[in-house]
């Protein structure tokens, strides 16, 4: 198979973005462009993405971009082999017009249309970055999703577990905003918790010696806004960060390393991969705990630089061109979903997922 040039567009939350990637016969991967416009602005005032003003913006910018990304990759539209756009989940007027854009390029160019889950462009981000092979362990973890998978390849992920009622960067966003700190909160209260005291406080340890690999952040979000709200000195403020960051950061390990001892089990003798993306990913003590799990258990740890990690097109690219030389190909009517579960049987063995901060995700 020769190499495949793929266009990605994602308007799924509050970022609008495109970007171009080619796949090379051997399945590795170069990112020839990849651009984010963001809305963060527009839904400051409202301390929330607002849908309406979501798909308001998308509309606006999604054709530059797509323009942008082509002239950035020194490429016109007949150098595409295909055109990738997220199709769900996520805020469903955002993606019927990334979709809708998707459509109207792979229509007028007479060129496939590939209709990516957000969530499997997540789940292949980190192929972006290094090469990692096929099935490795994933956590991820951002504002509207929390999950672990193993990635057997594209179209092939299992969910091993999900949060049953927020996302980890859901907690940090509540809880940065009960400190008082400017949304999104997760970056601001890990610089807030440098000096604190993670000791001082104790926050309820949910699910903690469950046998699955689900999580659950909503009753420590709750004690750690009471705490925030009870805070009079700035250590006062410091220590309730330190301990929400050190709850939160060591609940994703502990059900991470549960994982990887489900996984081990399964794909023992052979290398075990881990790797983590979302948002979330890029705090600091995250990282360090979930290292520590992956070391003490054998795996190698994949971590795609933030640009990877947060919501961009290049993943959906990726995956798009994946699938494109996996014959997985979308028809033009293909419909745009809220809800899209990656791993449908799970899903709906164990319907997990309570709708968060971003809308109904997963
Ligand atoms: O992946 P992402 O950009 O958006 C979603 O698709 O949700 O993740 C954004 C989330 C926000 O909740 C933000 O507070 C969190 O990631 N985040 C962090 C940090 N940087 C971003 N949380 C904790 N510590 C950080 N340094
Ligand atoms: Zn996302």
């Amino acid at each position: 198979m020769g190499a495949s040039t793929v266009l990605g567009i994602e308007t799924s939350c509050d970022e609008t973005a495109a970007a171009v990637v080619r796949l090379d016969g051997a399945g590795r991967p170069e990112v020839l462009s990849s651009i984010i416009s963001s809305q963060a602005a527009a839904h400051a005032p409202y301390g929330g993405v607002v849908p309406e003003i979501a798909a308001r913006a998308h509309v606006e910018v999604v054709d530059v971009m797509v323009l942008r990304a082509l002239a950035e990759a020194g490429l016109g539209f007949a150098d595409l082999d295909a055109v990738a756009a997220t199709a769900g989940p996520g805020l469903i007027g955002g993606v019927m017009v990334g979709l809708s854009a998707g459509k109207a390029i792979a229509m007028a160019r007479g060129i496939p249309l590939i209709a990516v889950n957000h969530l499997e462009g997540h789940a292949l981000s980190p192929r972006l970055a290094e090469p990692l092979a096929y099935p490795y362990l994933l956590l991820l973890v951002s504002g509207g999703h929390c999950q672990l998978l193993i990635v057997d390849g594209v179209g092939a992920c299992e969910r091993l577990g999900s949060t049953i009622d927020d996302a980890a960067g859901e907690a940090f966003d509540k809880i940065g905003k009960a400190l008082g700190l400017p949304y999104p909160g997760g970056p601001a209260l890990e610089t807030l918790a440098e000096g604190g005291d993670a000791e001082r406080f104790a926050l309820p340890r949910a699910l903690l010696g469950r046998k699955d690999c689900d999580f659950s952040f909503s009753g420590l979000k709750t004690a750690a806004a009471r705490l925030a709200e009870g805070a009079r000195t700035l250590q006062d403020r410091r220590d309730v960060a330190a301990a929400a960051q050190a709850a939160i950061a060591g609940q994703l390990a502990e059900r991470t390393a549960r994982a990887m001892g489900l996984y081990s089990r399964r794909h023992g003798g052979t290398s075990l991969r881990f790797a983590v993306a979302g948002g979330v990913a890029a705090n600091g003590e995250v990282r360090r705990r979930l290292m520590a799990s992956a070391r003490e258990h054998g795996f190698s740890f994949a971590a795609p630089p933030l640009a990877y990690c947060t919501d961009n097109a290049a993943m959906i690219a990726l995956a798009g061109a994946e699938r494109l030389q996996a014959g997985l190909t979308s028809p033009l009517d293909a419909a745009a979903r809220p809800r899209w579960p990656l791993d449908e049987a799970a899903a709906a063995e164990r319907p997990t997922h309570a709708p968060g901060r971003k809308g109904a995700k997963a």
